[in-house]
Formats: structure tokens, sequence, C-alpha cells
């Protein structure tokens, strides 16, 4: 396809400064044969050392999270331009855990996917339903208004710098995944939504990640399916064989 795959991990809450250099160093060991672009999502404290740990290597470092305005009196938030200034130009937005610890509606996410794009930033765009939606057979729904909440706004063009990630909250951690088939399903939803709303070529070429106890036994599956373009990798990104072995999978 003309699309991007990516494999993205998020390291959420994890690794200290020791625990990310070791990391980083893991991954520096292990040959990469895959087409994927790779991205890490270290934690905020250890961007800056992340970034110079992966000079002269094949990967991006993302941010988790980022705060809407561009400076000011909001204590213990980040921004845009404190990102762009170490180095960082991707930024993990909308994730589940922001949206139910940190009540993150899509209002505030649209801001915040506002500032990120202001700052020529690319965003993963997180969202997914949660079990009670399946079962009420509203997961469709659900998407769609996560979506459109968020990202409808923009024009076309800012679709350049969108990545969009599909994350069911019921295998988030939980070790059970989408299946295969289930995440194509979906994935090929998204993909007719972005088209109804903007145009074939605009869908075509957007970068839709699934996320949810992707591990190495199962990642070659979930991406052989066409439309998924890769990964959003939280537990299994924390150790680098495994991580590397989900990256090679493409
Ligand atoms: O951002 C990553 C997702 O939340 C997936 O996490 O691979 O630990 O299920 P997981």
């Amino acid at each position: 396809t003309m699309r991007k795959n990516i494999v993205a991990g998020n390291w959420k809450m994890n690794t200290d400064l020791a625990e990310t250099q070791d990391l980083i160093s893991g991954l520096k060991k292990i040959a990469k044969t895959s087409n994927a672009e790779v991205i890490i999502a270290p934690p905020f404290v250890n961007l800056y050392s992340a970034f110079e740990s992966v000079k002269g290597l094949d990967i991006t470092v993302a941010a988790q999270n980022m705060h809407q305005s561009d400076s000011g009196a909001f204590t213990g938030e980040i921004s845009a331009s404190m990102l762009k200034s170490i180095g960082v130009n991707t930024v993990i937005l909308g994730h589940s855990e922001r949206r139910a610890f940190f009540n993150e509606k899509e209002d505030l996410l649209a801001e915040k996917v506002n500032t990120a794009l202001e700052n020529d930033m690319t965003v993963i765009y997180c969202f997914g339903e949660e079990l009670k939606d399946r079962k009420f057979s509203e997961h469709f729904e659900v998407v769609h208004k996560q979506i459109s909440n968020a990202l409808f706004h923009l024009d076309a063009s800012a679709w350049e710098n969108i990545v969009l990630a599909y994350e069911p909250v019921w295998a988030i951690g939980t070790g059970e995944t989408a299946s295969p088939d289930q995440a194509q399903e979906m994935h090929a939803y998204i993909r007719k939504t972005i088209a109804d709303e903007y145009s074939e070529n605009v869908a075509e070429k957007v970068t839709i990640l699934y996320g949810g106890s992707v591990k190495p036994n199962n990642a070659e599956e979930i991406f052989s399916k066409p439309d998924v373009d890769g990964g959003l990798i939280g537990g299994a990104s924390l150790k680098a064989e495994d991580f590397m072995a989900i990256v090679n999978a493409f």
C-alpha cells in the first residue's frame, strides 16, 4: 500500500533513567529487518536522554501526552514547544488511560490535536470502545464519535500528520486481543469513516495502528490484515527482544 507501517512502543509510566538507557541499548543490539517505522514513547523525564540515545538508530522518540496551551501557569504540564526543543516531534494523544484516569474528553483532545499540528508535530490519536459498548453492539458508533469529535474539524491536508491507533479498552493490558478479524473489521470501518468525511485518497493514506495485547506470537497475524498498518504496543514494548520481534513481524 501507499501507507507507512509503524510499530510504536508506549512505555506508559515505566522505566527510570537507567532502565530507559538499558532498553534502548537492547534495541540497538537487535537487527531490524522490518520495513516498519519504529517509535518509542518513554516517560517525559527521560525523553531527552532517549532522544540522545537513539541518535544514529532508525527510531523516533514520541511523548505520551502534551498540554494544549503554549505556555503559562499550568503546574506540572508539558508544552509542544518544550517537546520540540529537545527534538520530539511526535505525540500520543487520547490514550484510553488519559481518558479514563485524567478525564480527557474529545473537546480537550481536539484542542491538543490543534496545538500539536500548529507546532508541526505528528499526532498518534488513540481511541477505542469499552467492553460494554461491544456488548451492546455500539462499538462502531462509539469509535465514530471518538474520531469525529476530535478530528473532523481538520482540513484534509492536516491528515498527513495524523496516525490513528484503535485500541479496544477491553484488550489493553488484559492479555486478550481483538481477533485479527475483529481488528480488520474495525480498521476497515475507520477507513470508510474517513473516506466518507474526506475522500478515498485521505483514507487510503492514513496509517491505522492496532493496540491491545499485541505480543510476538500474535503480531504477524494481526499485521497481515489489509487495514492494519502496525501496532501501538504497551507491555511487550518494555522488553527489547519482544518489541523487536513485533517490529520484525512486518
Ligand atoms: O498504548 C498501548 C496500549 O495501551 C496497549 O497496551 O500492549 O499492554 O495491552 P498493552
